[in-house]
């Protein structure tokens, strides 16, 4: 079972500059709410409430004013910054202590998944006991992902960081879920060519141990890229488009938290205040 998320929320943003300059990647509005609504609500979706937020040093201030430790959400939100973006497996090691002896699940502030069939495949995997498992999604462009190959019974038997061929079209997308393994290995990881902790190395070391196994997100799920302007605008489009049709909004914390009996009327009462008069304080209104 997992029971704690982190959300990686740093990195330099650089392919969005200078819209990253002064404000966090993750603190931008995808259509209307800030990016990292999204993938905190994937971590909500899947039960977590224990949440770990790692956010670049000197950027702290600017994720506590939206997510609070003291929240209207029911989540226990603690952070730990990261004083540079060394790659992926840091959160193991920024976040030994939050995690214990614990089983983790990772997902990357800047990732948008959607869809029917996301919450079940959330919910199932969630009960993992050891090995580690991804989450992969088809793509024209594969070469801007990490990407696995599978054999028929989904077991991944390669796995390749932006490779500039491949014959496999599935991305590896930025939700991880780790036995207690993950702190460990990390730890003996050396940095890649780019110098970063990778990922897919931590993967590989899992994969090496027959530990690890992926879960399709097809058709019946979405998973958008955020990484440049082009995909973060198609994202808001996409976001856009779906909720104003229905009248229902993606990624609204309160409305999952209350589904989830985490909170109360009250507490939803209090976010509006905290909102303040606006959209999103109206949908809350309507959810009570
Ligand atoms: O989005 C899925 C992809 O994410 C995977 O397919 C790749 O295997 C994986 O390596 C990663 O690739 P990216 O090149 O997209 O990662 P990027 O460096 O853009 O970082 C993704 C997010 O994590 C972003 O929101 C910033 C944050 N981050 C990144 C690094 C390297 C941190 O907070 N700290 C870091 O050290």
């Amino acid at each position: 079972m997992i029971n704690k998320g982190i959300i990686l929320a740093g990195g330099m943003g650089t392919r969005m500059s200078p819209l990253t300059k002064a404000v966090n990647k993750q603190l931008l509005p995808l259509y209307d709410k800030p990016l990292i609504y999204y993938p905190l609500s994937i971590l909500m979706l899947a039960g977590i409430k224990d949440i770990l937020i790692i956010v670049n040093q000197g950027q702290l201030y600017q994720f506590r004013k939206l997510l609070p430790e003291k929240n209207n959400l029911g989540l226990k939100i603690q952070y730990k910054e990261q004083k540079f973006p060394g790659g992926l497996p840091e959160a193991f090691l920024i976040g030994e202590k939050f995690i214990g002896k614990e089983n983790i699940a990772l997902i990357l502030g800047d990732n948008f998944f959607y869809g029917q069939s996301l919450t079940k495949i959330l919910k199932k995997n969630i009960k993992l006991k050891s090995g580690a498992k991804i989450f992969l999604h088809p793509v024209k462009n594969p070469h801007l992902y990490g990407v696995a190959t599978i054999d028929k019974r989904n077991k991944v038997t390669k796995l390749v960081e932006k490779p500039r061929k491949s014959r496999s079209n599935l991305a590896v997308t930025g939700l991880y879920f780790f036995d207690n393994d993950a702190i460990r290995f990390s730890k003996t990881l050396r940095k890649s060519k780019r110098k970063e902790l990778e990922i897919i190395d931590l993967l590989n070391k899992y994969k090496k141990k027959n530990k690890l196994k992926a879960e399709l997100i097809g058709r019946g799920g979405t998973w958008l890229d955020t990484g440049n302007i082009q995909d973060f605008y198609t994202a808001s489009n996409y976001i856009a488009a779906i909720e104003n049709r229905q009248g229902l909004k993606i990624a609204c914390l309160e409305e999952i938290s209350l589904k989830n009996k985490w909170i109360v009327k009250d507490n939803i009462i209090k976010a509006i205040k905290f909102y303040g008069n606006c959209e999103y304080s109206k949908y809350l209104k309507s959810i009570i």
